[in-house]
């Protein structure tokens, strides 16, 4: 009698958990596969294609190469190349006359070699838009390249040399989508302002800070700035085959700390049992073995994933597109290799150590040395995270991506790396990490490596999506804003 009533139980509780799981397994896949596409604020998917002559796409491709020649080469922040830096505006006076000419333009130098440009729209009552690019490359030593650096050189349809994918092919692309308008006549309504900073690689502050104080001197508010950042991201996301666009919607901060310890010197045939340089050794290798927390879910990285859900394969979809179950698991997977290490943590890199700012205590605890004092060389917050939804810079990038990049999906992420757009957080809130081109794993490394270069079918369709995004801001094609969440 009790052992058949205690079956009856334990049956009952079998049920319930059955139907559980049935239910859980339900919303799993519901959530995975009706996980809604991204929804846009236009109502057509017209495209204002202007077809270059053949003249045109041979010019774009030597102004770029005219401009990697120059090597603007920042080695610190005390020394950089000016004479090059001047070059550089000399040539960009000389490839685009238009730009230089026309009334309804006017162009300042700012910070001795940092170009500041405002093309004035028709229409005074929008908010005008601001486009970031900086001049500046990285050093680039000649050994172990396969053309030298400064070249220009093209091989296999590509251009070779520093500065093909960080900086300069915006800078050149921006101002030949202008000249290339500008010669067909076209007046923007909306006013823009292109910004070209002159030391970005080395913290911004004599170029794009410049920039800033200027504008704000004037009162200046813009409805969004489009900085150098992500990319469309061919087969480097895991798990994803298609291009998928990501646009930075935050960049991580930094702090530069000095590690020091004090003790009188010892008599060198007599040292101390510790020496500075063996305390110092043993907090660097705590402070290794010790990671900052996993910060998942705290930033635009689960915004990314849910976006990209039904582009990943089975079984990755469902994980992405139920991050409110799996977020734990998901963000172990992340730790586990150092690209995606830094999406989900501060990074402690030895030698300098970068990392956000609330985490000197975090530091201290770990070293456990008072030896050991910690100050604070230098630090930046992380920067506020951009809206990725309905509002307007963020819906201008996401159509024209779709214009120009075959409809490639878009989502939000984190720059781990920063950009000159930091400085402008006092003149808008919606700052978008961009560059317009697509990046397979093997170009990333080129960044700041060995070998950079950009395809001229590449460079053509980046220049291209200059054109169609200053034509797109000033569109009146814009829907109403509406909700875009998912129900469950
Ligand atoms: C835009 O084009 C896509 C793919 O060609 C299509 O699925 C979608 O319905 C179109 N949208 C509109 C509003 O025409
Ligand atoms: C600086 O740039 C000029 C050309 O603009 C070049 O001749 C010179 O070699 C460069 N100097 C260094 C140290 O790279
Ligand atoms: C932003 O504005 C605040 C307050 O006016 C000022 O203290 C700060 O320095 C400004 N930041 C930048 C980057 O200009
Ligand atoms: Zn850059």
């Amino acid at each position: 009698m009790a052992v058949s009533r205690w079956k009856a139980v334990g049956s009952t509780l079998l049920a319930m958990f059955l139907v559980g799981l049935v239910a859980l397994l339900a919303v799993l896949f519901i959530r995975t596969y009706t996980w809604p596409n991204e929804v846009g604020r236009w109502n057509s998917n017209e495209t204002v294609i202007i077809e270059l002559t053949e003249k045109e796409r041979k010019q774009l491709v030597e102004a770029l190469k005219g401009a990697i020649r120059i090597p603007t080469v920042s080695f610190s922040e005390e020394e950089q190349n000016t004479t090059a830096l001047r070059e550089f505006g000399e040539y960009i006076q000389k490839v685009f006359p238009q730009v230089f000419s026309s009334v309804l333009i006017h162009h300042e130098v700012l910070g001795g070699y940092s170009h500041l440009f405002k093309v004035q729209g028709t229409d005074l009552s929008l908010l005008p838009y601001m486009l970031l690019a900086h001049i500046d490359v990285v050093p680039a030593p000649p050994e172990s390249w396969e053309v030298p650096p400064f070249s220009g050189e093209e091989r296999d349809g590509y251009v070779y040399g520093r500065g093909t994918l960080d900086d300069k092919n915006s800078v050149i692309g921006i101002l030949q989508a202008l000249e290339f308008l500008l010669k067909r006549g076209h007046k923007p309504q909306r006013s823009f302002y292109i910004g070209l900073g002159h030391d970005e690689e080395v913290s911004g502050h004599k170029g794009a800070l410049k920039i800033v104080e200027k504008l704000q001197s004037q009162g200046v508010q813009l409805a969004f700035v489009l900085d150098e950042g992500l990319a469309v991201l061919d087969g480097v996301i895991q798990g994803i085959r298609q291009p998928v666009a990501l646009i930075g919607t935050t960049e991580k901060g930094s702090i530069t700390l000095d590690l020091t310890v004090n003790r009188s010197p010892g008599h060198s045939s007599m040292p101390p049992s510790e020496t500075s340089i063996g305390i110092l050794a043993a907090a660097v290798s705590r402070l290794e073995q010790n990671a900052m927390p996993n910060m998942f879910g705290e930033g635009p990285e689960q915004d990314m994933f849910e976006r990209l859900s039904t582009k990943f394969d089975f079984p990755l979809n469902i994980i992405m597109a139920n991050l409110w179950l799996f977020s734990p698991i998901l963000s172990r997977i992340l730790e586990r290799s150092p690209s995606t290490n830094a999406i989900v943590r501060t990074t402690t890199a030895l030698t300098i150590f970068k990392s956000g700012i609330k985490v000197l205590d975090i530091m201290q605890n770990t070293i456990k040395d008072e030896r050991v004092e910690i100050s604070v060389l230098n630090s930046f917050d992380p920067l506020p995270v951009s809206p990725n939804d309905m509002s307007l810079g963020y819906q201008i990038l996401q159509h024209t991506i779709h214009n120009v990049f075959s409809r490639a999906p878009v989502a939000p992420g984190v720059c781990v790396g920063n950009t000159d757009s930091r400085h402008f957080v006092n003149l808008t809130n919606n700052i978008y990490r961009f560059s317009p081109v697509v990046l397979k794993k093997e170009d990333v490394d080129r960044i700041h490596g060995l070998n950079e270069r950009i395809s001229k079918d590449a460079f053509e369709l980046l220049v291209q999506f200059y054109i169609q995004l200053i034509q797109n801001a000033d569109t009146d094609k814009i829907l109403p804003p509406h909700l875009n969440t998912h129900e469950l």
